[in-house]
């Protein structure tokens, strides 16, 4: 936040919004902000557009609309541009993913119907379940990341658009582990054409974005931008960058429940959470070695929230178990079931379950626009590197190296909202309150 200095660009002219993949996800997102647009609905779970703030004290009666106090992208100035491995446009893949009604769907046809997924960069053994042909070709890695920075450069310009912000919504690579090939931009780059097998797809895109100058947001839990290279890069050229996993269904309820169980001091034995869902991302996950990324990323929150290190009596050795089941029936109507183990005074038992009949990209989709708008504002305001006042939006916020992550949402909204404070000079917001006391 250092780097801020003071000033925030005007969010003038069109802002395009470049989703890799073009599945449930995205289109719920671009169906959304097309029905929202012409009045059909409503902004709902969108921050960014139903979201207020409060500024200064309690007795000054400020609270505009967080749209209105800090200078974002219309919804009227938003473009969309996408990569796929399938060819189908927004409309039929909307159709497919079987998200919205059809009705909702036939309301914004025109739009969806133009949007036609640029050829994408794909490898099988970074997603194995999937099996696509729109997919680009090239002599190596680096020869595929010019390839995408000439799409960028062309959706900019045949788009008329002033800005760009660039977001992840592609379906969920295996599991990979920083190496050498991540830990400083020579290596990377040497690595891309080299064409090694250190650097997934996403890398690729998130590498393209950030040399065209464009923000980059990570919705899957890949590592991708959570890379020395691509931090190192970002600072660099002045692009701010986050990640990983939007935050939606069983992870966006353990981040509500757990901060509220450990400010009473209760106890935990164990949380045993699992989940049906049947749509394509569950078909991916339904990989080991993909489930393996999204596992780790689940399992990260309890931890860090319950700090079992500051309170063994409380947190030492609780269980902690994450599933997810692909059961096609279901589609994107995810069910999942936690059941919580908790103790009370003298060490009482006491069991908490939830059924969250929830839906997964109804959930996810006001995730994208916030952050894509968020991730403009940011750039619009100097602020380059990682962007750790967003991890409100993450399962595993990406952070400085050396600080843990803060996962408990209630603290994550605070410091966004802090950050916006922060931005336009505002007075940040303690609640210690006791000025309304003084004599
Ligand atoms: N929906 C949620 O609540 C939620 C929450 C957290 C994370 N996510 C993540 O968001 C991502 C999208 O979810 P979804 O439900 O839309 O999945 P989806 O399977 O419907 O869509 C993903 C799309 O990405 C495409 N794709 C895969 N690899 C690609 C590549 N290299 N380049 C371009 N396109 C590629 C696939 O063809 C597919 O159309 C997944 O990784 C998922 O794990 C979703």
């Amino acid at each position: 936040m250092s780097q801020y200095k003071g000033e925030i660009v005007p969010a003038e002219g069109k802002l395009g919004i470049l989703l890799v993949g073009l599945g449930a996800v995205s289109t719920t997102f671009i169906a959304g902000v097309e029905a929202i647009r012409r009045g059909v609905s409503q902004p709902i779970g969108s921050l960014t557009q139903m979201g207020t703030i409060r500024l200064g004290k309690r007795t000054e009666n400020r609270v505009p609309k967080i749209k209105e106090f800090i200078s974002l992208a219309e919804l009227d100035d938003l473009v969309f541009g996408a990569w796929d491995i399938f060819d189908e446009n927004a409309y039929e893949a909307g159709l497919d993913a079987g998200v919205l009604e059809k009705d909702l769907l036939n309301q914004v046809s025109e739009p969806l119907s133009s949007l036609k997924p640029m050829k994408a960069v794909f490898d099988n053994r970074y997603v194995k379940r999937l099996h696509g042909t729109n997919v680009k070709s090239g002599k190596n890695k680096m020869d595929l990341a010019e390839q995408l920075m000439e799409d960028i450069s062309e959706f900019k310009s045949a788009n008329g658009c002033d800005r760009l912000v660039m977001v992840w919504a592609a379906s969920t690579e295996i599991f990979l582990e920083e190496s050498d090939e991540h830990r400083s931009i020579e290596a990377f780059e040497k690595a891309l054409y080299d064409d090694s097998e250190a650097i997934a797809p996403s890398m690729i895109y998130a590498y393209a974005a950030i040399k065209s100058g464009v923000p980059f947001a990570n919705g899957a839990p890949n590592l991708t931008v959570d890379i020395p290279a691509l931090t190192e890069l970002a600072d660099q050229y002045g692009v701010p960058i986050c990640g990983k996993d939007f935050k939606t269904g069983q992870t966006l309820m353990k981040t509500i429940i757990a901060p509220g169980l450990k400010s009473r001091m209760l106890g935990l034995a164990g949380w045993y959470s699992t989940n049906i869902l049947g749509n394509r991302d569950g078909e991916v996950l339904d990989d080991p070695e993909s489930f393996k990324t999204k596992e780790e990323s689940k399992l990260s929150v309890l931890e860090q929230i319950l700090q079992p290190d500051v309170y063994p009596d409380l947190y030492d050795g609780f269980s902690h178990v994450v599933r997810i089941n692909y059961y096609p029936p279901r589609g994107d109507n995810k069910e999942g079931w936690d059941n919580i183990d908790i103790f009370g005074w003298l060490g009482y038992p006491m069991q908490i379950k939830i059924d969250f009949l929830c839906r997964d990209s109804i959930l996810a989709a006001p995730l994208c626009l916030d952050l894509a708008l968020f991730l403009d504002l940011a750039k619009r305001a100097g602020m380059k590197g990682v962007q750790e006042w967003l991890s409100f939006y993450f399962k595993s916020p990406q952070t400085a190296p050396g600080l843990y992550p803060e996962h408990d949402i209630f603290i994550q909204l605070k410091k966004l909202k802090n950050t916006l404070r922060y931005l336009k000079g505002e007075e940040l917001i303690t609640h210690l309150g006791i000025e309304y006391y003084d004599d």
